[in-house]
C-alpha cells in the first residue's frame, strides 16, 4: 500500500499533486509519503508484536536525517555500516542503545565512536575484528556487547550483487569460526557476547530461505547456550523484498510468522534490520522529459533524470515502474526511458510502453525509489544531486535542498 495515487487525471502523493511539487522545487527530485513510512513501520510492528522484537532499520536504504527522524520517532533502532550513518543517526534522534553497527571493515575510529556513545551492538565480522574491538574497549576503559555474523551459506535467490549468504561472498563467518570466536570472547575481558545474527541479501522474494535462515541461527544459538555462552538475541538482518513489478513478496505478516516460529523456541529477544521494506514504496523520482529521439531499432524518451539520481537500473538491471504525471489513457508508444549522462548503460527502463506524443516538459515519475535511490546518488558528469521532498496530508516541505554548482566545487582545491 502505498499513497500514490491518481486524482482528476494528475498523479498525486497524499493530497498533494506531482506536478504542483515539480513546479515549486523543479526536477529531477525524489518525493515522499510520510503517510505511507508511517504505515509501513507500524505494520512491521505489528506484525510482530507477539514476541519481544527490535526492529533496526538499515539507515543505508535512505539516510535522509527527516525519514530517520520519522522513522525513530515511532521507535526503532538503527542499523548502521558507518561513522557518518552512526552520526546522522544520533542526530535524527535514535536511542544509542537501540544502535547495531553492521560491516565487514569497521575502522578503529569508528569502533571507538560506537563505543563512546554506547551502542547495543557490534555485529562482528571476522576474527580479527574481534581483536580491534577489544584494544578499542580496553583503551576506553569500557566493554563492548558483540554479536557473531554468521555466514549461513544460504541462497537467497536474489540478484548476486546482493546475495550476502553464501561462502562466495565476503558476509560473515562460518560457523565453526563463531564457535572459536565465541570462546576467544570469553578471554577478553573487554567484550561480552550478546548475540548471533545473520543476513543473507536483500530484495528476498521467498519466505523459504529466510527462515531456513532462522532455523539454523536458533539452533546455532542453542548450541553456544550449550557450551555455556549467555545470549540475549538473535539478529536476523534485513532482506525482505518488495513489489517492484510483479513479485509476489511475502507480507510482513507471513514474514514474521515464519521467523517467529523458529525463534520463538529459544526464548531469546529477536533482532531485524529491515530497510527496503519500509522505504523503498514511499517515494518516487520526478522527472521531466528534454526530449525524445529515434534510431532504426528504438524510441528513446530523455529525461532530465539520471543514473547518477537512481543507479539500481544500471547497476542491477533492476526494474521501476515509470508512470506520467498526466494521466492518458490513450495509445502508448514502446521507448527506452533514458537519462542525459554518457553512457548506454544509464537508462531507467527499457521497451516502456508509454502514452503516444510525449514532448518535452511532460512529467514522468518513477515508482519506488524510495530506498537506494537518494542515498547512492552521486554526482557523475558533474550533476548536482537531487532535491528530496517529503509530503505530509495537504503539505510538502523540501527535507534536502538541490544542489547548487557551487556544491560541486567546493571541496577542491
Ligand atoms: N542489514 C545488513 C547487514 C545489510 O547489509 C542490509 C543491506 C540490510 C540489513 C537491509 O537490507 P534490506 O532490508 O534493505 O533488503 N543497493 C541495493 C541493496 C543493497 C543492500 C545492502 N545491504 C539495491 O538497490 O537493491
Amino acid at each position: 500500500m502505498d499513497h500514490f495515487a491518481y486524482q482528476n487525471q494528475q498523479a498525486y502523493c497524499e493530497d498533494v499533486a506531482l506536478k504542483e511539487i515539480a513546479a515549486a522545487v523543479g526536477t529531477p527530485c525524489f518525493v515522499y509519503s510520510a503517510a505511507t513510512l508511517r504505515q509501513h513501520v507500524k505494520r512491521i510492528q505489528t506484525a510482530f508484536s507477539s514476541y519481544p522484537t527490535m526492529p533496526c532499520y538499515a539507515v543505508k536504504a535512505n539516510s535522509n536525517l527527516s525519514i530517520l527522524r520519522e522513522i525513530f520517532a515511532l521507535g526503532f533502532g538503527a542499523d548502521i555500516v558507518s561513522l557518518g550513518e552512526l552520526e546522522r543517526s544520533l542526530k535524527a534522534g535514535v536511542q544509542a542503545d537501540k544502535i547495531v553497527y553492521s560491516g565487514v571493515g569497521k575502522r578503529r575510529d569508528e569502533i571507538e565512536a560506537a563505543l563512546r556513545c554506547g551502542i547495543y551492538s557490534f555485529n562482528v565480522e571476522s576474527y580479527s575484528e574481534l581483536d580491534a574491538i577489544a584494544e578499542v574497549a580496553v583503551s576506553l576503559g569500557r566493554k563492548a556487547r558483540v554479536s557473531l555474523r554468521v555466514n549461513p551459506n544460504i541462497d537467497a535467490k536474489t540478484n548476486p550483487k546482493i546475495t550476502t549468504g553464501l561462502f562466495s561472498t565476503k558476509f560473515g563467518v562460518i560457523e565453526a569460526e563463531a564457535l572459536a570466536m565465541a570462546d576467544r570472547i570469553r578471554e577478553l575481558p573487554s567484550l561480552q557476547l550478546v548475540g548471533v545474527g545473520c543476513h543473507i541479501g536483500s530484495q528476498i522474494v521467498e519466505v523459504k530461505p529466510m527462515a531456513e535462515a532462522a532455523r539454523r541461527l536458533a539452533q546455532f544459538a542453542l548450541g553456544l547456550q550449550e557450551r555455556g555462552h549467555r545470549l540475549e538475541f538473535i539478529d536476523m538482518g534485513g532482506g525482505l523484498g518488495i513489489r517492484y513489478r510483479n513479485e509476489d513478496p511475502p507480507a510482513p505478516e507471513a514474514y514474521a510468522e515464519a521467523l517467529l516460529q523458529e525463534i520463538k523456541p529459544t526464548g531469546l529477544r529477536l533482532l531485524i534490520e529491515p530497510g527496503r521494506v519500509v522505504v523503498g514504496n514511499i517515494g518516487v523520482l520526478l522527472c521531466q522529459v528534454i526530449t525524445t529521439k529515434k534510431t532504426p531499432e528504438k524510441s528513446f524518451l530523455i529525461v532530465d533524470g539520471a543514473m547518477n539520481d537512481l543507479i539500481r537500473p544500471s547497476m542491477y538491471d533492476s526494474y521501476h515502474e515509470i508512470r506520467t504525471v498526466d494521466f492518458e489513457d490513450t495509445h502508448t508508444e514502446i521507448m527506452d526511458v533514458v537519462g542525459p549522462i554518457c553512457e548506454t548503460g544509464d537508462y531507467f527502463g527499457k521497451d516502456r510502453a508509454l502514452p503516444k506524443g510525449l514532448k518535452a516538459g511532460d512529467l514522468i515519475y518513477l515508482r519506488s525509489a524510495g530506498a537506494y535511490g537518494s542515498s547512492m546518488a552521486s554526482n557523475y558528469n558533474s550533476r548536482p544531486r537531487a532535491p528530496e521532498v517529503l509530503v505530509d496530508g495537504k503539505a510538502f516541505r523540501v527535507v534536502r535542498r538541490r544542489e547548487s554548482l557551487d556544491d560541486l566545487w567546493r571541496l577542491e582545491l
